[in-house]
């Protein structure tokens, strides 16, 4: 293992970007092993005695009980701050923060708004820092898609991979580059608005050039989903954003919804994916609240097709642990 992940060794997860195709798949086969020992039994303290620091300027349920119970795994210290539980960005600068917590932590795990922030925290730490979501990029959820993806279908290369909705947020921006990295097909599927903004593309499009895959950008859910292996959708409205665009969003963003005529026009082994929180009915605050103002009983997906043998969102959740433990496990575990 040392040979494998000495390259790992005390770098950021920042973005997908900033690693190559054969360390992201790295990064994928150290999460497996890691879920195989969990599954055994088998203990892996590899980072015993460390400590994390998890700061969260946005709500969060699967990112921060991902870091608490990976890191509790591999033998470290959690520390979670919360948006007012701390002195960021209100009392105390990310330059200053940075520069205090990595004289105390290991590494930190970051979420919240731009993504020149956590870049900014890294530069200044010291040691590694993770992006647990910003507005741009979403990077640990995406390890974990593509674990699933590959739990489910063996491979990555090759996958037809379609997202629906609102492509040019976290979730569309990271599986795009995500997908151009390991030679998946990518489809963006929305109204031209909603695509990802056009110097991302660019990047992308040269990385597909050398790893075989194909970005494509689509109007019409029927044509971009026909030979999809996963269809894959987001909310409409990402935390942060205000109430307000809810009416602009359903406007656009209804023909696109996730429902069962729409799997049906995909491949027949073809699987539903989300990051979650899901809008599939209307037992949420807010997932009420907007139904009944708009006369909807869900929203991105239909409450049939999450609910079905097709979708494979739990999966998807449990493997954030496994993968953001491999994340930690690599770049600062004693192996
Ligand atoms: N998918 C995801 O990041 O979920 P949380 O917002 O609950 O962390
Ligand atoms: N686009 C969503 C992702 C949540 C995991 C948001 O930013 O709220």
């Amino acid at each position: 293992m040392e040979n494998l992940y000495k390259d790992f060794k005390g770098r950021s997860f920042l973005k997908l970007l900033d690693f190559t195709p054969e360390e992201i798949t790295k990064l994928i086969d150290l999460a497996e092993l890691l879920k195989t020992q969990k599954k055994a039994g088998i203990p892996h303290k590899i980072c015993d005695g460390k400590h994390i620091a998890l700061v969260f300027e946005k709500t969060s349920t699967r990112t921060r009980c991902a870091f608490e119970v990976a890191a509790h795994d591999l033998g470290m210290s959690t520390t979670y701050l919360d948006p007012d539980a701390s002195q960021i960005g209100k009392k105390e600068s990310i330059a200053d923060t940075a520069r205090v917590l990595g004289r105390m932590y290991d590494c930190i795990e970051y979420r919240g708004f731009g993504q020149e922030i956590v870049e900014e925290l890294s530069d200044k730490a010291g040691v590694p820092v993770y992006n647990g979501l910003t507005n741009e990029f979403h990077p640990t959820q995406i390890l974990a898609d593509f674990l699933t993806i590959r739990e489910h279908f063996g491979t990555l290369e090759g996958i037809n991979f379609v997202y629906m909705g609102d492509a040019r947020y976290n979730m569309g921006n990271s599986l795009m580059v995500g997908c151009a990295k390991m030679g998946m097909n990518f489809t963006a599927c929305a109204p031209e608005k909603y695509f990802p903004e056009s110097d991302l593309v660019t990047k992308c499009q040269e990385i597909a050039k050398e790893t075989g895959a194909t970005l494509n950008f689509e109007t019409d859910p029927k044509k971009a989903v026909a030979n999809a292996h996963v269809i894959y959708t987001d909310v409409w409205v990402s935390m942060g954003e205000p109430a307000e665009v809810w009416a602009e969003r359903i406007s656009d963003l209804l023909p696109y919804q996730v429902n069962k005529a729409l799997m049906d026009s995909a491949r027949e082994d073809a699987v539903f994916m989300h990051c979650l929180p899901a809008f599939h009915d209307l037992n949420t605050g807010v997932g009420k609240q907007v139904g009944e103002q708009f006369g909807l009983d869900a929203l991105e997906v239909t409450d049939e097709v999450f609910e079905s043998e097709q979708s494979i969102v739990f999966d998807e959740a449990e493997n954030r642990m496994h993968t953001i433990k491999a994340v930690i496990a690599a770049t600062v575990g004693n192996f």
